[in-house]
């Protein structure tokens, strides 16, 4: 495996199971209520690649939240269809209102403003944010990137935190994708990044990146349905959580990604 295992993120999702352990217990819904944008298949549309979260291997799409939507699918009886869209549109709530798929499993954080556009599932993941450097930069923190650049994923809350924190002549250069703004560090066209920190963590794999920094924003990942005349696939995806949480299912497939 790739990706860096983290104690703290294994803290941080043993919080979660506790929170949300007394989920509802709603009888399975009826498919004709789903309001499924294709018939016998659950539709997810997520933003890869984000790995953990989402990623290509083998030319097939695998990671937590593919995992994880697989087991709900087949819980569900429905067939698995993942589609690879922008993030931005995803979260504004755009893409599931034009009816391209019943279900964003992104990474996405839970915030207010998306609630206004989006109906979401149960919390599934804790997360925070951080600050990606060059192993030998002299940035140690965000008030460092004074006169620097940061990139930032386009419509993330990372994006948010930055143009919030930054100091006031830090350039934000914004990317529509994770791949992207690593592939301007890498080429050094930016001095750092501020991204989810389990997707920053990869980045440090090969030892050319270091966390700089860590922002505790108390962020929780939801799967994201259609704001209007999704009650019955919320509940069922809810219902299909609590039951992979029992069975040990999440564990199991949270310790094929963040775990030792
Ligand atoms: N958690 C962050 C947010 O919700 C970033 C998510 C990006 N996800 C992705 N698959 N690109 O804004």
């Amino acid at each position: 495996m790739i990706f860096k295992r983290n104690a703290l993120l294994a803290v941080l999702a043993t919080g979660t199971l506790a929170l949300t352990a007394c989920g509802g217990s709603d009888e399975p819904a009826a498919e004709g209520g789903l309001n499924l944008v294709s018939e016998g298949n659950l539709t997810v549309c997520s933003d890869i690649p984000f790995p953990p979260f989402e990623f290509e291997e083998n030319g097939e799409y695998t990671g937590f939240d593919i995992d994880l939507m697989r087991e709900i699918a087949t819980g569900m009886d429905l067939e698995l269809v993942v589609q690879d869209v922008g993030f931005d549109g995803l979260q504004s709530g755009a893409t599931i209102a034009a009816g391209q798929c019943d279900i964003g499993a992104s990474a996405m954080t839970i915030t207010e403003e998306r609630q206004a556009n989006l109906a979401f599932s149960d919390p599934y993941y804790d997360s925070l944010q951080s600050l990606l450097v060059p192993a030998d930069s002299d940035v140690t923190g965000i008030d460092d990137l004074a006169g620097k650049s940061v990139g930032v994923q386009q419509g993330t809350t990372g994006e948010t935190y930055t143009r919030e924190n930054v100091p006031a002549d830090t350039e934000v250069v914004a990317f529509p994708s994770d791949a992207e703004m690593y592939a301007a560090v890498q080429a050094g066209n930016v001095d750092a990044l501020l991204q989810d920190l389990p997707v920053n963590l990869g980045h440090t794999e090969d030892g050319a990146f270091t966390i700089a920094e860590k922002y505790e924003t108390d962020e929780k990942y939801g799967f994201a349905m259609a704001k209007e005349g999704s009650e019955e696939l919320v509940a069922a995806v809810n219902e299909q959580l609590t039951a992979i949480r029992d069975s040990g299912k999440y564990q199991e497939i949270y310790d094929t990604y963040f775990t030792e």
